[in-house]
């Protein structure tokens, strides 16, 4: 997928940020025990020299086999008195080496397999975690979260078509909400809302995109309206800037809000559906809120196709009184 220059910048920031950091770790922790233990400092010399020695045997000539011999002996016996040294100060063995956080390219975002050299996948993570910042930059997500989400406005009279009152209702709603991102993972289940005006749909989806984007997640919040206008913005403008589409397919959590208010057309039901398809397929989890019963919802996503997602995710029915009305 490709990626615009800001994205592409920002991701190669941040690993560029975590490769100093763990370098940085190192040089500290070497000089602190270098400090400490100066027999350490010179050993360390000595392993560095030692390349520049077997260059000079070479040069020289002569019985440059015993030579070099010799000098990996003594290189050998070089590291061990090191790491001997490090374990009686009780360090780590390998507390000199910096401690990269992805191993296989040492936060370089590339790496050699059979010669050539690829992407790393953090370095693909960085991207689409820079490319869903990019994305949620418009979106109001820091003002909805579980602190902010009351349950008050709740009636506490039992309802007994719902066999319980819409308070304790919600409040199941609130707690699992609240868990579902304490305990996010790229393969969560997916969560479909659905309930009137002003119940809180797009307060609780909010504050779980806040939360798991924390958390370190690509979360993508997007409206359905908004997000059909630039699908077909982008298709038509056959821009070769990152795709959208791949995007809302590739990120950690995608978040629809809305769903079923948009403007439809051929081309955009299509480009949904697919989304979704392909989401489903690889267990990616979405967030879908509508205020759409699920008969409304067929008529324009077809029955088979309105059943798999309901199939697969756990509904939330919202359920009260329209809280704009009440707070004020
Ligand atoms: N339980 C709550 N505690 C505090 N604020 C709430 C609560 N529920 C809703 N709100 C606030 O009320 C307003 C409307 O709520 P929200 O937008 O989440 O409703 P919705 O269910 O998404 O409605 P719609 O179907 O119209 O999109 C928002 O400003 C939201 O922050
Ligand atoms: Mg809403
Ligand atoms: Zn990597």
């Amino acid at each position: 997928m490709g990626f615009n220059s800001t994205v592409q910048k920002s991701a190669a920031d941040k690993l560029f940020e975590r490769r100093i950091k763990a370098e940085k770790q190192a040089e500290r922790t070497k000089a602190e025990f270098f400090e400490k233990c100066p027999r350490a400092r010179e050993l360390d010399k000595g392993i560095t020299n030692s390349g520049v020695q077997a260059a000079r045997a070479v040069l020289r000539g002569g019985d440059v086999v015993s030579e070099m011999e010799k000098l990996r002996d003594s290189n050998l016996a070089m590291q061990r008195e090191l790491k001997e040294l490090l374990a009686k100060y009780g360090y780590p063995e390998n507390a000199l080496e910096p401690d990269y956080n992805c191993k296989k390219c040492n936060d370089t975002g590339y790496y050699d397999t059979d010669g050539r050299t690829v992407v790393c996948s953090c370095l693909k993570q960085a991207l689409v975690s820079a490319a869903c910042d990019e994305l949620n930059r418009t979106a109001p997500l820091s003002l909805s979260t579980f602190d902010s989400f009351k349950l008050d406005y709740y009636d506490k009279q039992v309802d007994y078509q719902l066999g319980m009152s819409p308070y304790q209702l919600m409040e199941k709603i609130f707690k699992f909400c609240k868990s579902y991102a304490a305990s996010f993972t790229a393969s969560s289940e997916s969560i479909l809302m659905r309930g009137a005006t002003g119940l809180g749909k797009t307060h609780l989806s909010l504050a779980i995109a806040n939360d798991v984007i924390r958390r370190g997640y690509g979360v993508v919040y997007v409206s359905a309206p908004a997000i059909a206008q630039k699908l077909e913005k982008q298709y038509f403008s056959r821009s070769d800037d990152e795709s959208l589409a791949d995007l809302l397919t590739d990120c950690d959590l995608l978040i629809i809000d809305d769903l079923g208010t948009e403007f439809k057309t051929q081309f955009t039901v299509a480009q949904f559906y697919n989304i979704f398809n392909a989401r489903m397929l690889r267990h990616k989890p979405l967030i879908i809120n509508t205020n759409l019963t699920l008969s409304e919802l067929e008529k324009v996503y077809t029955q088979r196709f309105v059943s798999r997602i309901v199939g697969e995710s756990t509904k939330l029915d919202f359920v009260g009184k329209d809280v704009r009305i009440r707070k004020k």
